[in-house]
């Protein structure tokens, strides 16, 4: 991909649905009896993923106009014929794998190179814990489940992770007894607010969410806001150009998933933020306009709910002044990409200073960034930090695969066209 430098950042973009909710509503909807209607389902390669993985359960889904239907129902799902594939996508294989735990049948789950190189005996264990026969390939992808009688659970995740998180509590919907995830601190929580719209209770205490087992779930309708991580690119795109502002209508903004508006207000962003509605998730609009940025130092206790957005919390730095500091996630080196290094390497190819650290990164603000010949090592979220990056540089950049940004946002390029008059 090539990218040349822009002179402005403008326009109302509308952004395609959240890829996070899209997956719950999707595999909640294939476990929920009667017909789940998902209207704004993500564009996402990842979502597509997750719906061939439930097609190759059995689980008939269809486009309606503007809708997705899914005709759920956990009792119908039937062996695979082959392996499912789940691509680039942690979140299809963990979170599926918990709902596989209790389908009395044996799956075999596997993903591309990135997705085979993450770790998955953090669902492995807790899901064995509950009675269900877990493979892994050495802790990794490929993974087989043989699903079973479940027994409830009290599970202390090691590391916060709401793909985790959400795994637990959907074997636990199927369980005997009561099951309670804890987590050291709190991550995203779309699947606790997703439960209750499709008629399951979640108690929720402080770190905790439990679930009583033998649970019916019964379909719904639900509709997707726009994707918070998706829209961090666009906002740091307004605030580092010129002569900028941009409106993002009908954005997710719960806090587990905003907290990136928070930080670049904190540096000097001038971000309106509107509250359109707010259950079962907060959703509104924001406003990003060309700001004086400088560095700060982010709460390691809200990593977790920036954890996507530390490349586009980053590429902001590169154009601040001072020190932007990212520590407390290390979980950051198992993501699509070993992040912390893909983001200095690219960054720094740019001509911004970057330090890594084991478990974050400083990056300098205030050099002049030159365009550059990057890699984005086969990560949207690094393709699209380094394009953005590559908008506000001097001269003539190019992003090696930057394709992969339909992992998430294949709208991506064409909006940043739009926005920079050239679309
Ligand atoms: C996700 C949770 C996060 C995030 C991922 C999507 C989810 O991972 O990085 O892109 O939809 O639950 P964790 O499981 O590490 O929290």
């Amino acid at each position: 991909m090539r990218i040349e430098p822009a002179g402005f950042f403008r326009g109302t973009l509308t952004l395609p649905g959240d890829k996070s909710i899209s997956h719950r509503a999707a595999l909640i909807g294939a476990m929920a009896e009667g017909e789940t209607r998902v209207r704004n389902f993500s564009s996402a390669a990842d979502c597509a993923s997750t719906l061939s993985c439930l097609r190759g359960l059995g689980v008939a889904i269809r486009q309606e106009g503007p809708e997705l239907v899914i005709a759920g129902g956990l009792e119908a799902w039937r062996p695979p014929d082959g392996v499912l594939d789940a691509g680039n996508s942690g979140s299809t294989l963990r979170m599926l794998a918990g709902a596989l735990a209790g389908r009395p049948f044996r799956t075999t789950l596997t993903g591309d190179a990135s997705l085979s190189r993450r770790p998955l005996e953090r669902v492995a264990a807790p899901l064995r814990a509950m009675g269900a026969s877990v493979e892994t390939t050495d802790g990794k992808a490929p993974l087989a489940v043989t699903g079973g009688p479940l027994r409830g659970l009290r599970h202390e995740l090691p590391v916060a992770s709401a793909q985790v998180k959400t795994a637990v509590l959907l074997a636990g919907l199927q369980a005997d007894g009561r099951t309670t995830v804890r987590e050291p601190l709190p991550s995203r929580d779309h699947t606790e607010r997703m439960l209750p719209c499709f008629g399951v209770r979640v108690e929720r205490a402080g770190l905790e969410a439990s679930v009583e087992g033998r649970a019916r779930l019964r379909g719904t309708s639900v509709s997707v806001p726009g994707d918070a991580s998706s829209a961090a690119f666009l906002v740091v795109a307004a605030l580092v150009l010129p002569d900028s502002q941009i409106r993002l209508p009908g954005v997710l903004l719960s806090p587990t998933r905003a907290a990136f508006l928070e930080v670049l207000q904190a540096m000097g962003g001038r971000i309106e933020v509107q509250l359109e509605a707010s259950e079962p998730e907060p959703v509104g609009s924001i406003v990003a306009s060309s700001s004086a940025l400088r560095g700060t130092r982010v709460d390691p206790a809200l990593v977790p709910w920036l954890i996507d957005e530390v490349p586009a919390l980053a590429v902001a730095a590169a154009f601040a002044s001072g020190e932007l500091e990212i520590t407390g996630a290390s979980e950051l080196r198992w993501k699509e990409s070993d992040r912390i290094a893909a983001l200095a390497s690219g960054l720094r190819a740019l001509g911004a200073g970057v330090r890594e650290l084991p478990d974050g990164l400083v990056v300098a603000g205030g050099a002049r960034l030159r365009g550059a010949r990057v890699f984005s090592h086969d990560d949207h979220r690094i393709a699209m930090a380094l394009a953005i990056a590559a908008l506000a540089a001097e001269g003539q950049s190019e992003i090696e695969r930057g394709e992969c940004v339909a992992v998430s946002f294949p709208e991506f390029y064409s909006l940043l066209d739009r926005a920079t008059g050239r679309g």
